[in-house]
């Protein structure tokens, strides 16, 4: 029946299809009312039933697994809960923190410059010369053209990727890279491939895939991002592999040196110097809160795309710039990083003895070819936590530790990260309190007194 033909029909020979759509409609309304309007939520009361992984254990671990508070001068030795306390958790690498002639920096720049100055954005209001100052000697000593700063590593990294790259560009990335670059590609409208962490087999497999799509888009390029050192594991990002790539791939390398800066390379300038492909990094990034014990971050590579990023790149435009004490508290630390190379000669001293120390110990210390110290060790969470309570109570060691669910189940990471303020009785004491822990551990002592309750002791 055509339309013309049924709107010609009586009325009263409608009363079926009408009934129908009546019935639909209320069906609608009801499933409304009664399923999508109850089912929802209040935000907050959601959040507030499951705290998330860490948070879930908040009660008892919080102020002494989580949320710890380490008083006193930085150094190697501070106070926890009012006892004296070795401490291998601050990236503190090269002693920077409470250097004299940095403290004396810091100081004098707070009290010419105070906090305010400069205000607003960089772009707006907030540019100085000695934010200029800064971003020259950086480049210069990265070997680059140019340098941006950026107020975080972490918000500057996640920036930086959206700046890069539009919605035909492809990402492919290490599949253990930091949160700062996971959270980066969360903002990337594009296609992305991880490949299997340090795995240059399946790097290759991944730049296959991602050369094909964007020959099939027909537009779009391939941004590599990697580390220079994965800070957990402590191993180096292959750098030197993957840029030999370039002859066969066509793709910009952007990586993030946040734990080899000032660490590793003949002067310091990072995992690129040491690997000897600093000119085949495309953009060098690293942070201000390792090395140089302070806040910030900065990205180097070449004048013209280092001027895009800098009129373009959200976290930084939108944001008031870096202030003034911290761009000078920076500049004197870029000088001591520079001028000083026996600061990090002690680093690695000290470095190589607590990892040889533990390799002769039969610790189990993985692939490390940084300062970064991982030990790895088989238990449950809550022998862990016994453990790590023995180890701070009683051996006055405090180091930082990783376990389910942020590893399997079953695995406990321990990171050490050596500094050149450690000294060699802090070394000696460490090893022994690790080999006592060990023992006991292996003996299940840990399951008998697993379980603190941190509630208790909270201060
Ligand atoms: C590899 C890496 N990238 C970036 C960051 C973030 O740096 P920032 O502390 O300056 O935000 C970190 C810090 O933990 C890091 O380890």
């Amino acid at each position: 029946m055509a339309v013309s033909e049924v709107c010609a029909v009586p009325v009263k020979n409608h009363i079926p299809v009408f009934l129908a759509i009546a019935c639909y409609i209320c069906t609608i309304f009801f499933f409304y009312t009664f399923y999508i309007n109850n089912s929802m939520a209040d935000i907050f009361e959601r959040l507030l039933q499951n705290y998330g992984p860490i948070g879930q254990h908040r009660e008892r671990a919080h102020g002494y697994f989580a949320f710890p508070k380490l008083e006193g001068e930085i150094g190697s030795r501070m106070k926890f809960r009012g006892n004296d306390v070795i401490v291998w958790s601050l990236n503190n690498y090269l002693g920077l923190a409470n250097h004299p002639e940095i403290r004396k920096a810091d100081a004098e720049a707070a009290a010419e410059y105070g906090l305010a100055l400069p205000m607003g954005a960089r772009m707006m209001s907030g540019n100085s010369n000695l934010h200029e100052q800064l971003e020259a000697e950086l480049a210069a000593f990265e070997g680059k053209e140019d340098a941006v700063l950026l107020n975080f590593g972490y918000q500057g990294m996640v920036s930086i990727i959206d700046v890069l790259c539009s919605r035909h560009d492809v990402i492919v990335y290490d599949a253990e890279s930091h949160a700062c670059i996971i959270d980066g590609l969360r903002l990337h409208p594009g296609h992305r491939y991880v490949f299997k962490h340090n795995n240059i087999e399946d790097f290759e497999k991944q730049m296959e895939r991602a050369s094909a799509l964007v020959e099939r888009q027909g537009k779009g390029g391939i941004l590599v991002i990697t580390e220079g050192v994965f800070g957990m594991a402590g191993d180096q990002g292959k750098l030197k592999e993957i840029a030999e790539l370039k002859s066969k791939y066509s793709f910009r390398l952007l990586v993030d040196d946040a734990h080899g800066f000032g660490t590793l390379g003949e002067t310091g300038a990072g995992a690129g110097e040491a690997q000897g492909v600093q000119d085949k990094i495309d953009l060098y990034f690293s942070t201000f809160a390792k090395s140089m014990a302070s806040i910030g971050a900065f990205v180097t590579g070449d004048r013209k795309i280092i001027d895009y990023i800098r009129y373009n790149i959200r976290s930084q435009i939108f944001a008031k710039s870096l202030p003034m004490p911290l761009v000078v508290g920076n500049l004197k630390r870029l000088e001591l990083l520079k001028t000083r190379p026996e600061l990090k000669n002690k680093l690695w001293e000290n470095a190589l003895k607590l990892q040889k120390g533990l390799k002769e110990r039969g610790f189990d210390i993985g692939n490390t070819d940084s300062v970064v110290t991982p030990i790895y060790m088989k238990g449950g969470v809550e022998e862990a936590t016994a453990m790590v309570m023995d180890l701070r109570e009683n051996y006055k060691i405090f180091c930082s530790i990783v376990v389910y669910p942020v590893i399997p189940r079953g695995h406990i990471i321990y990171r050490l990260i050596p500094t050149a303020a450690h000294t060699d009785e802090d070394i000696q004491t460490t090893l022994e309190a690790f080999t006592a822990v060990k023992e006991k551990l292996d003996a299940g002592a840990y399951k008998a007194n697993a379980i603190p309750d941190m509630a208790e002791q909270r201060k």
